[in-house]
């Protein structure tokens, strides 16, 4: 991975490792490279506010960011967690309508900012990255259907085993001793599979009596991948 040390040489070779400007033309990268912001935030720092006007896209450098939604129930529903080089804030420039979900930072976080003209020239210019931009909405889509099964009809096991591979098979883990570290409280697990945090923590003790985890307080090792996802599917 590029280096982020400033120079215009090292935005671009990063910028060309983002989803939504893979395979882009070298001008494309070079002018995405003049266009971005760089901004930096503390830790616990919202970006947006679910409902806040949409100005530019975030292509995250640095650190984890969560997006989140008040359900109905006045419940927070985290729909996602994302790393570097993943992008997100593209869907209120789209349509020109508000922020779909809120976004906080849960460490450092460097991001580069695209504003709504460059982002909008981009896309006109360069069909590989409106193609790009589809395919990311596409895969979001496609993730968001199997979650909505995994929700209705797993039970709270199931819900957190699905959890955490999501976690694991997107990379948002850290590596300890070779083993997949997930560094979330109960309460973010548990906002993540969409139950309470006593549902989680009583998941936790059952999938550690699996063999599959071994849970300390506000981490989870997952010691056993495969057989969590032979949980996931009920053939275990
Ligand atoms: P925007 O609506 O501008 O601001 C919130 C952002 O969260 C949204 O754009 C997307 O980039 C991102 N987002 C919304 N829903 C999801 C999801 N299900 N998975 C990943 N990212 C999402």
């Amino acid at each position: 991975m590029a280096r982020d040390d400033g120079n215009a040489e090292s935005l671009t070779e990063f910028l060309a490792e983002v989803p939504l400007f893979r395979g882009a033309p070298d001008r494309a990268l070079t002018i995405a490279a003049t266009a971005v912001r760089r901004r930096v935030y503390e830790s616990g720092t919202t970006v947006f506010q679910e409902g806040d006007k949409g100005e530019a896209l975030y292509i995250l450098r640095q650190g984890l960011v969560k997006l989140s939604k008040i359900d109905l129930g006045g419940h927070e529903k985290t729909l996602a967690i994302l790393q570097p080089p993943e992008f997100f804030g593209e869907m209120a420039l789209l349509g020109e309508s508000t922020r779909s979900a809120t976004a906080l930072t849960l460490n450092e976080v460097t991001a580069y900012l695209l504003f709504n003209d460059d982002f909008r020239k981009l896309l006109s210019d360069y069909p590989s990255i409106s193609l790009n931009l589809t395919t990311t909405l596409a895969s979001r889509l496609r993730g968001m259907d199997d979650e909505s099964q995994i929700l209705s009809y797993k039970d709270a096991q199931g819900r957190v085993a699905y959890v955490l591979l999501r976690l694991y098979r997107g990379g948002v883990v850290d590596l300890e001793d070779d083993r997949a570290l997930v560094r979330l409280t109960h309460q973010e697990l548990a906002s993540l599979a969409g139950t309470s945090r006593e549902t989680v923590t009583r998941a936790l003790k059952a999938l550690e009596a699996e063999g599959v985890i071994e849970t300390r307080p506000k981490e989870v090792f997952i010691t056993d991948a495969e057989a969590l996802a032979e949980i996931l599917h009920g053939v275990r």
